[in-house]
């Protein structure tokens, strides 16, 4: 079932990464971590996460990458009408205590919207987000307004701590006790995010990303072997003991013919 969507704002957060503050016909009544089809005729449809949703307002960020999101980017103006559907997928289990949030790039788009969630059900939050230069950056005021630390790691040093987002994630895991990580970001990322967190005993789920094509289960282009889980119908959430047990996690995913080659990096 279609919604039909109007743009209330673009807004620009970083060099080609825009947010669409969107009215809908009715509420979609996701949770964070749920994603929407976006249909734009005769060019395509896109999975996005839901950045954020009230009522029957909705927020979505979107990553300039290729010809959806290229469109969209250029043709996407306030008052333009589109339809999308959803919500659909697996999304991020609220629970309540020590919460670390870790996103990469557009990785964050998710997150915020976790965040505002975890703190409505009383945790605690902390998030650290990384990018890959000053350019990149976005979000950090967001963040800072709902969580109750917040650090950005870049890869040039020109914002935050110098280096890998991974890096800094193994100082904070080192210098606190937590009871969740929630990631999201480039998969290699996450891998490295998922093992840290399990050798710490600490529970983690993670947002995947594979070719949606149906997005309801059916045609197969986002299955994670050897289980065969379907990343828009078993996920895009998974906890880490799903993952550690999936040979593509973090290597190998499915092009747009179905053939299995190497996660891109
Ligand atoms: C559950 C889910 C949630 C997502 N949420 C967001 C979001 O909130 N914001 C956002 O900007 N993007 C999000 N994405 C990624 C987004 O769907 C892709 O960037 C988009 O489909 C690319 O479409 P395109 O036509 O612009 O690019 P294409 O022209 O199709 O491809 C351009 C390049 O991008 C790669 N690509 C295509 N699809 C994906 C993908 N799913 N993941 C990674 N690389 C891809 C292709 O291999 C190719 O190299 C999400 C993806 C998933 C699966
Ligand atoms: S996109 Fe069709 S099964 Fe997941």
């Amino acid at each position: 079932m279609y919604l039909l969507a109007r743009v209330e704002r673009v807004s620009k957060l970083c060099e080609n990464v825009n947010e669409y503050l969107l009215r809908l016909d009715r509420k979609l009544g996701s949770k964070p971590g749920q994603f929407v089809m976006v249909w734009m005729p005769r060019v395509g449809e896109i999975p996005i996460s839901v950045a954020w949703e009230k009522d029957s307002l909705l927020k979505l960020i979107i990553a300039r990458k290729g010809v959806v999101t290229s469109y969209i980017h250029n043709n996407i103006r306030e008052g333009c009408r589109f339809f999308l559907r959803g919500p659909l997928g697996k999304g991020f289990e609220i629970t309540q205590g020590e919460a670390l949030i870790v996103a990469g790039g557009y990785g964050a788009a998710p997150m915020l919207y976790l965040a505002s969630m975890l703190r409505e059900a009383g945790s605690r939050v902390t998030v650290a987000l990384g990018f890959r230069e000053n350019r990149n950056v976005m979000l950090v005021e967001e963040f800072e307004k709902l969580a109750d630390r917040v650090f950005v790691a870049t890869e040039d040093g020109s914002v935050g701590f110098k280096g890998q987002l991974t890096e800094l994630v193994s100082s904070i895991l080192s210098s606190s006790r937590y009871d969740i990580v929630y990631t999201c970001g480039r998969e290699q990322m996450m891998e490295r995010v998922v093992r840290m967190a399990m050798n710490a005993g600490i529970e983690v789920q993670a947002s995947l990303e594979r070719l949606i094509k149906c997005g309801i289960g059916i045609c197969g282009s986002c299955t994670l072997e050897p289980q065969g889980l379907r990343v828009c119908w078993d996920g895009p959430v998974f906890n880490g003991y799903k993952l550690i047990q999936v040979d593509d996690f973090g290597k190998w995913w499915r092009d747009a013919s179905g053939k299995r080659v190497p996660l891109p990096t």
